[in-house]
């Protein structure tokens, strides 16, 4: 890959060394991986540099040098976001060409300040960045499908982790929808989308949902609603805890009866904190009122402990105690379309999207079936299995791994009913 980044060559040309390292520092920054508010503090000398600069400087080696600036001032999340962005080509290759054009039309400025325009160069690379996340939605809607019968009902779209309604997945799949079923659609965004999801304790960000879904009034009348990976989870209780009448409940990827390990936080300047906390214990209360995937935790060791602190999924399931409105807000859905991704590695099980568990203390795994939740029928699970309303949909693949073409096949059908 050669993009050479003639509009810096003159700036570079006028600078010092000392200044690449703001510029390195800057990119960072602006994209978030570190806080905005670190100051340059930990100094390094990078002489590739030295005898590149005068010649052709290429986004790659930039990134390069930025994961040895990362490495040598130990910022790890940035580090491993970094990494994951380089050794994918085909991000590389797409957010560069889209920076070279954006730098073409001045959406982003090259400036003599060098930190300045680091800021600005990370702020746009930020969403590809994420896209390094495999917890961060990469669909691409080619946009030539015409539109099929329309459906009935408006959707709501909920994302998973780490991720944002303006991140370029996540539009390109709003807007296939839009078309596709040709009601209104919307990505409801809950907190500020990426920094929230892991922040914020997950039964605040599904009262949050639940609040934006009652506020909308094309949903007054009924709506079907899609949740992404964690997403999934906050779709669910739109139907249970917020009595709205959802027809159509689709997850892709959703933990429904959660995971056992936790994901790695990686694309956020928060990321370090993060995973010490959940290191530590995910049950305590640090972790479930401040962090949103603790809500989700399920320890097959630890039933008791996540039946007593579970933020989140042990009410949503009604294993804490039984709430007939959520079993009535699921008996109420006309489809319950569960997408599992078969090679997830996010998702552990990867079962647990179409209601599997673990035993209680073992990793025996066992089909939703056979386990505890459905054999009491904490939340209705079995009458809509029995009048075949619910479906199960395997998609080859890691976690969100599907395509336009797949979704169409599989899922769109259930959402034109
Ligand atoms: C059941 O859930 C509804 C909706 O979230 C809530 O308003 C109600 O207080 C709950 N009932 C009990 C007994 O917890
Ligand atoms: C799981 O095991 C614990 C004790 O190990 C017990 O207290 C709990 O009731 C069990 N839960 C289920 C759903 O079987
Ligand atoms: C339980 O589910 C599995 C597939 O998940 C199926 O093969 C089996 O027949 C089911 N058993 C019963 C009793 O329905």
């Amino acid at each position: 890959m050669k993009v050479i980044l003639i509009c810096c060559l003159f700036l570079f040309a006028a600078s010092h060394e000392s200044d690449y390292q703001h510029l390195l520092h800057g990119i960072l920054q602006g994209a978030e991986l570190i806080s905005p508010s670190f100051q340059l503090n930990c100094k390094i000398s990078i002489p590739r540099f030295l005898e590149a600069y005068q010649f052709d400087e290429t986004w790659e080696s930039i990134i390069s040098d930025a994961i040895l600036y990362s490495e040598y001032c130990k910022f790890t999340s940035a580090k491993e976001t970094l990494l994951q962005f380089k050794s994918s080509d085909s991000l590389m290759t797409k957010s560069f060409s889209k920076l070279s054009e954006a730098i073409a039309s001045d959406r982003v400025v090259p400036s003599s300040n060098l930190n300045q325009y680091g800021v600005s160069i990370g702020a746009f690379l930020k969403p590809y960045f994420a896209l390094a996340s495999p917890t961060v939605l990469d669909f691409e809607f080619s946009g030539d499908i015409s539109a099929l019968t329309s459906g009935k009902y408006p959707t709501a779209i909920f994302h998973g982790l780490g991720d944002c309604c303006y991140y370029p997945g996540d539009i390109e799949f709003t807007d296939y929808i839009r078309k596709n079923v040709g009601t209104y659609t919307r990505c409801v965004e809950i907190g500020d989308g990426s920094a929230t999801s892991w922040l914020e304790a997950f039964q605040s960000q599904a009262n949050e949902g639940c609040e934006k879904i009652r506020a909308d009034p094309e949903f007054a009348n009924g709506l079907n609603v899609i949740g992404l990976s964690q997403g999934g989870l906050i779709a669910r209780s739109i139907a249970e805890e917020c009595g709205m009448p959802v027809h159509v409940l689709v997850t892709m990827g959703g933990p429904h009866m959660g995971v056992a390990a936790m994901p790695n936080c990686f694309n956020g300047f928060y990321c370090d904190i993060v995973n010490a906390a959940i290191d530590k214990d995910v049950y305590s209360s640090f972790c479930q009122n401040h962090l949103g995937p603790p809500g989700y935790f399920k320890d097959p060791y630890r039933y008791d402990a996540y039946l007593k602190n579970s933020n989140f999924l042990a009410t949503l399931n009604n294993e804490k105690s039984l709430n007939t409105t959520y079993v009535t807000g699921m008996q109420n859905l006309d489809n319950l379309v569960l997408v599992k991704f078969t090679e997830d590695t996010i998702v552990d099980p990867p079962d647990s999207e179409w209601f599997g568990y673990f035993e209680n203390d073992s990793h025996h795994l066992v089909p939703m079936n056979q386990t505890t939740d459905f054999h009491q029928n904490l939340i209705g699970l079995q009458q809509l299995y029995a009048q075949e309303k619910m479906h199960f949909i395997p998609i080859q693949g890691n976690h969100l791994q599907f395509t336009e073409a797949e979704f169409t096949q599989l899922v769109l059908p259930y959402l034109l009913q």
